[in-house]
């Protein structure tokens, strides 16, 4: 499949007429004036900026500049895992600023919401036709991905399990407890993190910054509630004040108290590492891992497990890395261009095997993937599918900032449980 590209002279000067014609200034969304390039390219703007994240982008492109050689792949991006304030809030000055990337990268599901509202990215649901996206991607991610008017504004490269704790099975092993990491509740997993920090481990539970610690109290939730009752958190069908969600938080402090104290100050992979090298026994973090794992050489099965988060196993907590296009940018056909690799298949095959993720099309072979990728596509495939919180699937960015406000509060001890749980209810408000 290729797409056919405008000259960038042709598409500048088209510019420039509409807004001649238009007699529009600068200062309005209707006026804006893209800058003008000397050669076709694409900015592409994601938080994979460094490290194993910027492996997987970095195969895309290349995947890119085969499919459509003459276009210039431009790294617009910024490091911020997980999308976290540091790039979304960069990102969205330059949406308001007017200096938007072609394409940027965002979760699927609500978190595109104010994107939409605000006009900064455009209606893609042409191209799913044109690229024939309806019949590669599974109809539950159609209904994800599409607004209540039936319109879709991205095109997913991926799908991430949330879900997954990460076990360094030698640590358990060493200190006489069973390898496989997989727990039928919270109270089973905390009475091993018990015994293991009892043997002088100080924290066999790593965890990062901030959103790895919002991420920890999603699968927390998760696990207390079940996949019903977590959902209608974000649907408004279960009630904040629900005794589960007290159980869930007095849970989540029991974890926290298991944790690295340095965790303000780590990446979510430098919490990875730290199961990698033995010195913590556990990690609750999505798929992406995958890739720290795969870098160190790690052998799934037998240096380290990747099983369903304690409490959660028949559930896939889903998250979808999507590619959208900015609205007013001067060369939409690059930007086609880009989308075209990201929903090719062997974009979706060449990213996928690097970044942990499994593909959104359901047209490719899984033999292609790794063991533990093989074990995310047929979870998909039969598990409950519920949405992520931290990860932009289940509630749009304003409600997630509330949340993470809370979340740090708590951990930082400025908060109780009972001022927590006040401060989440609060959340649907935003
Ligand atoms: C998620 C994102 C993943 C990965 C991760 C860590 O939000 O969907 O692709 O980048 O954050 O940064």
């Amino acid at each position: 499949m290729r797409v056919t590209r405008k000259t960038t002279a042709a598409a500048a000067s088209a510019a420039v007429l509409s807004l001649l014609l238009t007699g529009c200034g600068i200062g309005s969304a209707e006026s804006f004036e893209p800058s003008v390039r000397s050669h076709e390219q694409v900015t592409v703007f994601t938080w994979w900026a460094s490290g194993v994240e910027k492996r997987g982008l970095d195969k895309l492109a290349e995947v890119f500049e085969e499919q459509h050689p003459g276009i210039e792949f431009v790294n617009d991006g910024l490091m911020g895992g997980g999308g976290s304030s540091t790039s979304k809030d960069h990102l969205q000055s330059r949406l308001e600023t007017q200096d938007p990337p072609d394409v940027f990268v965002a979760h699927a599901g609500a978190e595109l919401h104010d994107y939409i509202r605000d006009e900064y990215i455009q209606d893609l649901t042409p191209l799913y036709e044109e690229f024939g996206l309806k019949e590669a991607f599974p109809q539950d991610l159609i209904e994800r991905l599409s607004t209540d008017d039936g319109k879709i504004y991205s095109v997913p490269s991926n799908i991430h399990r949330a879900n997954l704790l990460w076990v360094n099975p030698s640590v358990l092993e060493r200190n006489g407890l069973e390898t496989s990491g997989e727990y039928d509740d919270l109270d089973d997993f905390i009475a091993d993190l018990e015994t293991l920090k009892q043997a002088g481990i100080e924290a066999p539970l790593s965890v990062g910054t901030t959103w790895p610690q919002v991420h920890l109290l999603e699968t927390t939730l998760l696990a207390d509630l079940g996949p019903t009752a977590y959902s209608g958190l974000w649907s408004g069908s279960t009630a904040w004040s629900d005794l589960r969600v007290t159980t869930a938080l007095g849970h989540y402090e029991s974890l926290m108290s298991y944790t690295n104290p340095d965790r303000n100050d780590l990446e979510w992979d430098a919490a990875s590492e730290m199961v990698i090298q033995g010195d913590s026994a556990f990690n609750i973090m999505g798929d992406w891992a995958l890739a720290a794992y795969d870098t160190e050489g790690k052998t799934y099965g037998e240096d380290y497990e990747a099983v369903p988060a304690p409490g959660t196993a028949g559930t896939f907590d889903f998250l979808a890395d999507s590619f959208t296009m900015s609205a007013h940018i001067l060369d939409e056909d690059s930007a086609k261009a880009w989308l075209q690799t990201v929903s090719s298949k062997e974009g979706q095959v060449e990213f996928n095997k690097i970044k942990g993720s499994i593909p959104a099309r359901t047209d490719i072979d899984a033999s292609k993937f790794s063991e533990y990728q093989k074990t995310a596509i047929t979870s998909f495939g039969e598990d409950t599918i519920v949405s992520s919180v931290t990860h932009g699937a289940a509630v749009p960015v304003a409600q997630l900032s509330v949340i993470t406000d809370a979340v740090r509060a708590f951990n930082d001890g400025s908060t109780d449980i009972a001022t927590f749980q006040a401060a989440l209810a609060a959340s649907a408000d935003a």
